[in-house]
């Protein structure tokens, strides 16, 4: 039965096809004590970067009918520890140990790599290249052919090791993305990463997601989702003063017209009517 599950991936055998998706699993080991390591296919770690990275402000998760949101913000310890304090343990498994890795700037990328490059007990690197390019412009390396084709292409000069790219599904053909980190050098594709979402308490008109709280407010942090989440912020404060002193307006305005024709026990009630509407758009 084992032997029928076994197979390769970029050339490394693999017990099974069970891959732990990184982000999902932490760095393995905090797993061991309710899993086998070992009866896996392979553990695909949390994302690694060149420092650590403390993540976003709660709330993270929120489930939904037809998934869960998360917005973890890429917490790890960073590269360094990673090696010094994770990958010693990890060792201690057969299972196939994959380095998932990201940046903000294709050196940043490198930087990782090359620390990695130098460690034992790392099978292959699996790139996260739905990170926003910060230091030109911003714009995602999974949303661009050329800086896809740039970041694949130096970090394959650099890897010894089988190379995985993993592609963002919030593009709108994937396939040419897939072809580009091919030609750049990958030896496989990972599809897919999240999907961009948001969730919105609609009592309180405000993100469910902690992130996008933060970003309204500071104007950096998760820029698409920060977008949508507009409602939460000051300008959606601005637009429901704007929205309820029009009410306030015409329902003023409808009263004194209505004074002209009305007696006196037809305008009290008509006043009343109004101040009803107000006050039940005002709570
Ligand atoms: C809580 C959480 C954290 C994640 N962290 C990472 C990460 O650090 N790096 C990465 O490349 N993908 C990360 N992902 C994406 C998953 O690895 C996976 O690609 C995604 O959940 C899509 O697969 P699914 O539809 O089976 O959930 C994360 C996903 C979740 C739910």
């Amino acid at each position: 039965m084992t032997d029928l599950l076994e197979t390769t991936l970029c050339g490394i055998p693999l017990r099974n096809p069970v891959l732990a998706a990184s982000g999902t699993f932490g760095y393995g080991l905090e797993f061991a004590k309710l899993v086998d390591l070992n009866q896996l296919g392979g553990i695909i770690t949390k994302g690694l970067s060149r420092e650590p990275i403390a993540g976003n402000p709660a709330p993270r998760l929120w489930h939904t009918e037809g998934g869960m949101i998360n917005s973890v913000g890429l917490q790890n310890v960073g590269v360094s520890a990673f090696i010094r304090d994770k990958l010693p343990k990890l060792r201690t498994y057969t299972v196939p140990v994959i380095a998932n890795v990201f940046g903000y700037a294709i050196e940043d990328y490198l930087a990782v790599i090359e620390q990695l490059e130098n460690a034992e007990g790392i099978a292959a690197y699996e790139l996260n290249v739905s990170c926003p390019n910060t230091k030109e412009g911003g714009i995602f390396f999974s949303s661009d052919p050329a800086l896809l084709a740039d970041l694949v292409g130096r970090v394959r000069l650099l890897a010894k090791r089988p190379l995985i790219v993993k592609l963002s599904p919030n593009v709108a053909r994937i396939a040419p993305f897939a072809r580009t980190a091919e030609e750049a050098g990958a030896d496989a594709i990972s599809l897919i990463n999240t999907f961009v979402s948001l969730a919105i308490d609609v009592q309180t008109r405000s993100s469910r997601i902690g992130a996008v709280r933060r970003s309204n407010r500071d104007a950096d942090g998760c820029l698409l989702a920060g977008g949508v989440g507009a409602s939460a912020s000051a300008d959606g404060f601005r637009l429901r003063v704007v929205r309820r002193s029009s009410v306030l307006f015409v329902a003023l305005q409808s009263a004194l017209l209505l004074r002209e024709r009305m007696d006196a026990r037809r305008m009290g009630a008509a006043i009343l009517v109004f101040i009803g509407i107000v006050l039940i758009w005002l709570a």
